[in-house]
């Protein structure tokens, strides 16, 4: 993105044929728009992992009250944090350790398909260990994650309308 930006800015400069007088006036533009990239927001590592806590929450909910809908919605949203960490956050290390979650994501999406809601619970589970496989291996095992006992909000009805 950043790269690309600059790259368009380096061809129109090209394409008008401008004097080259213009160079440090573009270098600044560069520059400015340089500090603008670096200074955007990016979200961290541990803001993912707590969208992605709540959606695991809601996941289970909505897969115990066989809410295939919303549970197929909930995973999806899951899949889309993981899918932004290794853009957003390619300077933590842990995020090598990333592809081991895809196997437990890819399984718990067919139970949903299947509206197994055994299999479901069966794939919750070990979708669980695995967020804290990870969180051991990259030394963050004292976040431990559980199964959940309460809905993590009161405001969104789970059971299937
Ligand atoms: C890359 C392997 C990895 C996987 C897979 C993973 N996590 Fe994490 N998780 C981390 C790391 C590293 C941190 C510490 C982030 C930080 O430094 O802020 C973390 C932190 C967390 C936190 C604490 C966030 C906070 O700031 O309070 C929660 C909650 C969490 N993860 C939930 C999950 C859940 C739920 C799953 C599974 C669906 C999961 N994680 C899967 C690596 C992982």
């Amino acid at each position: 993105m950043k790269n690309s930006i600059i790259f368009i800015i380096v061809l129109s400069f090209f394409g008008c044929k401008q004097p080259s007088s213009s160079n440090t006036v573009l270098q600044k533009q560069v520059d400015s728009l340089q500090i603008a990239v670096n200074n955007a927001y990016k979200p961290g590592l541990g803001e993912f992992m707590s969208e992605i806590q709540v959606h695991h929450a809601k996941l289970w909910f909505a897969g115990k009250e066989e809410n295939w809908d919303l549970a197929n919605f909930e995973i999806g949203e899951i899949q889309e944090a993981l899918n932004d960490i290794p853009k957003y956050c390619s300077d933590r290390p842990e995020v090598k350790s990333i592809g081991m979650i895809s196997a437990p994501i890819y399984n718990i999406t067919n139970a949903i398909k299947e509206k197994d809601e055994k299999k479901f619970v069966n794939d919750f589970t070990v979708l669980t260990a695995t967020c804290n496989d990870c969180h051991k291996e990259t030394n963050h095992g004292f976040n431990l994650i559980k199964i959940p006992d309460v809905p993590p909000v009161t405001n969104q009805v789970f059971k299937p309308q």
